[in-house]
């Protein structure tokens, strides 16, 4: 267990919050094991019948940690790695997954959105999947999901280029459902985990299947997407880029190779 993810109920709503509010919510494989226990617990629970990811302090999740990419303690390689457990349990989870964003969202953080069913971003939401930047390749299924979602021009600009972008540009991009003021994401997202949680729920849990598809095609894109990572995550490029975030100073990639 991990006291940075804090886990509770509200009626048949399960919430799960990242609390490292300092290290902005970045994911360790503590927390993406205890996130991933939660997920894949709810599946065979009755009384769960919605799921609420959210963060704290502002900001939903800086991605993975890049202290543990650099030592390579949160390497996505093979094998039930807790990160590769998490990615799993995202996309074969069976009820609805509702996230709730607040400032800061990268890498993962906005890959795992993809993978919900009802997205709440506030107004000050800073969303940016920087894989590229740091020499990576992107994961969670998102070289799948995101063109597929947001169309391929925009897939391509927000993954080739890794800017950073915002909450209406997310909603124009068609994985965020509703913007809201900064501070209003979590009470929107609640409200809406409540009402889905009212519904008939193996009727929604039909529905979500349905709309969802075969959960295989998402699991060989991850494993398509974790061998690249990993053999990435050893590169100059990679390298680079991580010692460049520790030690606060610009990345030079004019020398790495490869
Ligand atoms: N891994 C580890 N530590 C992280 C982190 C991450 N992904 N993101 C932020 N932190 C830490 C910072 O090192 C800093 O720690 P310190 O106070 O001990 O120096 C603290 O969280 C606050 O971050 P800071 O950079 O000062 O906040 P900011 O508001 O200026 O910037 C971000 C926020 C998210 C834009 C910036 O921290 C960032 O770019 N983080 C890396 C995101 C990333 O590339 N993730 C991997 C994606 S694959």
């Amino acid at each position: 267990m991990t006291e940075h993810v804090e886990i509770t109920r509200e009626g048949h709503v399960q919430i799960l919050r990242l609390t490292r509010a300092d290290k902005k919510n970045a994911l360790t494989p503590a927390m993406y094991a205890a996130l991933a226990d939660a997920l894949n617990g709810a599946n065979s629970d009755d009384g769960v019948r919605a799921t609420v990811i959210t963060g704290s302090g502002g900001c939903f999740t800086a991605g993975n940690d890049i202290g543990d990419f650099a030592s390579g303690a949160g390497a996505p390689t093979e094998g039930e790695q807790p990160v590769t457990r998490f990615l799993k349990s995202l996309a074969t989870h069976t009820k609805p997954l509702i996230a709730a964003v607040e400032g800061v969202a990268v890498g993962v953080g906005v890959t795992l959105l993809f993978h919900c069913d009802f997205v709440v971003a506030a107004e000050g939401a800073r969303l940016q999947t920087p894989f590229v930047n740091l020499g990576l390749v992107p994961e969670a299924a998102s070289s799948l999901l995101m063109p597929r979602i947001s169309g391929h021009q925009l897939a391509s600009e927000m993954l080739l280029f890794g800017e950073r972008f915002g909450a209406a540009e997310g909603k124009a991009a068609g994985f965020v459902n509703r913007v809201t003021p900064t501070g209003g994401a979590e009470a929107v997202a609640l409200e809406a985990a409540r009402a889905i949680a009212a519904k008939p729920p193996e009727a929604v849990r039909l529905t979500k299947a349905l709309l969802r598809g075969d959960p295989a095609e998402r699991l060989q894109r991850m494993e398509e997407e974790g061998k690249l990572f990993a053999q990435r995550m050893a590169s100059a490029e990679a390298r680079e880029a991580f010692s460049a975030f520790l030690e606060k100073r610009p990345a030079d990639f004019s020398r790495s190779a490869a």
